[in-house]
């Protein structure tokens, strides 16, 4: 029975997935194993690849995918699936709740704000954070984020990302380096600091423009570093993750961590951050693919 790959899907990170899908079938048709890939864009696609086969391998980002609808069906089905389950999914999909959750544990993540329909009317807009990134709460490779300095691009940016989703994040900017963290079973793999030509780590500077510095191994202390590996495992454990994900991180000018957000099922294009780390761990891209089957099945 072979493996199969989903990717594709009907989120506005459709384009993301398939390339990190196409990425995993070559690389896992090249360490010899029978796989199929299938772009799957219903409940009909899915039960019917579940129907025949055991084991899959979700390449799928963002809404009915990431966000736990996937895995929910792909559990009562009693297939096996790579990456975390239901309600981790589904929380890490979420932004705001993310946080919520990490201020329950006591972990540092940005002061924010949630803003919805119902609230804008009331919205005390002199109490928001300034400079503030707002963000579309269930979007991912930066779709529906915007950075903002002014009231007048606050409010804007507001308008923009409630057309995307029914909840939006104000979040404070931190002024300092942007770090991302990969997670493999219980390992966390080689930090990344990400330095941007744009004025933050947008859709173009992920995937089109190219122009991006990763630095890797990172030059941070050793103590710093093993403090950010220990809070980012407590990140991903909180929120009951499992098997593969990829924390984003802050390290604001003080040296104070501030975790952002937690990416289940984190992009595998060639451009993305999990392969860049798994290689300076040693793990080729194919070895990477079969150490998160492998993290499914055990
Ligand atoms: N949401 C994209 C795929 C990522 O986190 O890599
Ligand atoms: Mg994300």
């Amino acid at each position: 029975e072979s493996i199969a790959v989903l990717y594709g899907g009907v989120s506005a990170e459709r384009e993301v997935s398939l390339r990190s899908g196409q990425s995993i079938v070559k690389a896992l048709t090249e360490e010899g194993l029978n796989v199929t890939g299938y772009d799957v864009r219903s409940l009909n696609d899915l039960v019917d690849v579940a129907a025949n086969h055991c084991l899959v391998f979700l390449a799928l980002h963002g809404r009915w995918g990431e966000d736990g609808q996937v895995q929910a069906v792909l559990q009562s089905l009693g297939v096996v699936f790579t990456g975390s389950g239901m309600a981790a999914s589904a929380l890490a999909m979420d932004k705001i709740r993310t946080k919520y959750v990490w201020q329950g544990a006591g972990l540092p993540t940005p002061a924010f704000y949630r803003v919805n329909k119902a609230s804008l009317t009331t919205l005390l807009w002199s109490n928001m954070p300034l400079p503030a990134m707002v963000k579309a709460s269930h979007e991912g490779s930066s779709i529906g984020l915007f950075k903002v300095n002014t009231l007048d691009e606050l409010k804007w940016a507001v308008e923009q990302a409630l057309q995307l989703d029914d909840e939006v994040l104000v979040e404070q900017w931190v002024s300092g380096r942007e770090f991302t963290f990969a997670i493999l079973a219980s390992e966390v793999l080689p930090a990344i600091e990400l330095k941007t030509q744009h004025d933050f780590y947008d859709y173009d500077a992920k995937y089109v423009s190219g122009d991006t510095e990763y630095l890797c191994p990172v030059s941070l202390m050793q103590s710093e570093l093993a403090s950010m590996n220990e809070l980012v495992l407590k990140a991903f454990d909180v929120l009951g993750a499992q098997g593969i994900g990829r924390i984003d991180i802050m390290l604001d000018e003080i040296g104070q961590p501030w975790l952002i957000e937690l990416n289940t099922l984190p992009g595998m294009t060639d451009m993305s951050l999990v392969p860049k780390a798994a290689k300076h761990y040693g793990l080729s891209y194919g070895e990477l693919c079969i150490a998160i089957l492998g993290q499914a099945v055990d």
